[in-house]
């Protein structure tokens, strides 16, 4: 049996996870931050990374006693080395380093869009290859071509916004709270999503590329122009024009995801699509990727919500990848806010 410690720290959750033998998830603890961000319509790095110090040993600790073990039991420290906002990332990298080293165990760096893609594989370790993974969060909305295991050639990435900093915006210029995704998924259940119609943004060179920022300005001119700006104060309820409004933009999102998506698995010729990363939480997002893939014949794998927001299992996931290649990393090694996958 091997058994990985994984660190998160990327963004605003504190996650720590202990996973044996690729897959099997003996804990998973995410400290949340979202009460300290809220009151701003997103993330402070400043504030982020201080919390993380606050948490990262209790978060470990934790890890650690839920999953029944010391870190003698512990057989390498799987770390997200970026992307990511600097000051969070070099919290939990320096606590994987220190205790790698204390330990002499193996230090594994992980990319943080490696571990949303590896969270399919830990409720469906069946997958097969070849695969097409979109990775769709509030920092990234890309699409993967994944020939074999471990291996990502990028098809497609968002040229502005990410899908889940679009719900949080259009949250935020509603007044309707922090993060976006959830309120605007809770509102759109009692509204016409065919009350507004948004175009979809087609690139002029035909690439599979995404752009989130022309309908968020959409959004904004609806907005503006019927005057519904700030008519709920966070937490309060919505009036129906605005649920109408931020179900035709969620409607908007989803389509585009999905109609790249399958364009993707036509152009590849791949049958296994993956969805991974907080925005494959919404559910309407799930009946339609669900209901393309069983008109087009593919296989899907959604992770289930806990391993699709922000955690660490995912990177301990991915970490089994390194160690069993004998890819380690050395202690110099740093924290890259924009590495790329
Ligand atoms: O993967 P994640 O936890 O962090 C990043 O790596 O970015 O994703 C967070 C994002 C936020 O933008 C949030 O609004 C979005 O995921 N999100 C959702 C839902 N739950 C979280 N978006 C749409 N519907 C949801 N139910
Ligand atoms: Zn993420």
């Amino acid at each position: 049996m091997t058994r990985i410690l994984g660190v998160e720290t990327s963004c605003d959750e504190t996650a720590a996870a202990v996973v044996d033998d690729r897959v099997d998830v003996r804990s998973n603890v995410v400290a949340s931050q979202i009460d300290v961000h809220r009151a701003y319509g997103g993330v402070v790095p400043e504030l982020a990374a201080r919390h993380h110090v606050e948490a990262i040993r209790v978060v470990i600790a934790g890890a650690l006693e839920q999953a029944a073990c010391g870190l003698d039991d512990i057989d390498a420290v799987a770390v997200t080395r970026g992307p990511g906002l600097i000051g969070s990332l070099l919290v939990g990298l320096c606590a994987a380093k220190a205790i790698a080293w204390q330990r002499d165990l193996p230090l594994l760096a992980v990319n943080h869009l490696e571990g949303h893609v590896r969270s399919a594989f830990i409720e469906h370790p069946e997958i097969e290859f070849p695969a097409i993974a979109l990775v769709v969060s509030g920092g990234h909305t890309s699409l993967y071509l994944c020939p074999e295991e471990a291996v990502y050639r990028l098809l497609a990435r968002t040229r502005d916004d990410a899908a889940g900093e679009a719900f949080d915006k259009v949250a935020k210029l509603l007044g309707l709270g922090y993060p976006g995704g959830p309120v605007i998924e809770r509102l759109a259940r009692q509204a016409d999503e065919t009350a507004y119609r948004f175009p979809h943004a087609q690139m002029k060179d035909r690439s599979l590329d995404f752009s989130f920022s022309g309908l968020k300005t959409a959004v904004r001119r609806r907005v503006q122009k019927e005057g519904l700006g700030h008519d709920a104060p966070s937490g309060g309820e919505a009036s129906p024009a605005v649920a109408d409004l931020v179900a035709s933009f969620q409607k908007a999102v989803v389509d585009v995801l999905v109609k790249r998506t399958m364009q993707a698995c036509r152009k590849e010729s791949v049958r296994n699509v993956l969805v991974t990363g907080g925005v494959a939480c919404n559910q309407r997002l799930r009946r339609a990727f669900a209901e393309a893939a069983e008109r087009e014949g593919c296989a899907l794998f959604l992770p289930s919500p806990q391993y699709t927001t922000d955690n660490a299992a995912m990177i301990a996931a991915a970490g089994f990848l390194h160690l069993e290649r004998g890819e380690h990393a050395p202690g110099t090694i740093n924290a890259e806010a924009t590495l790329p996958l």
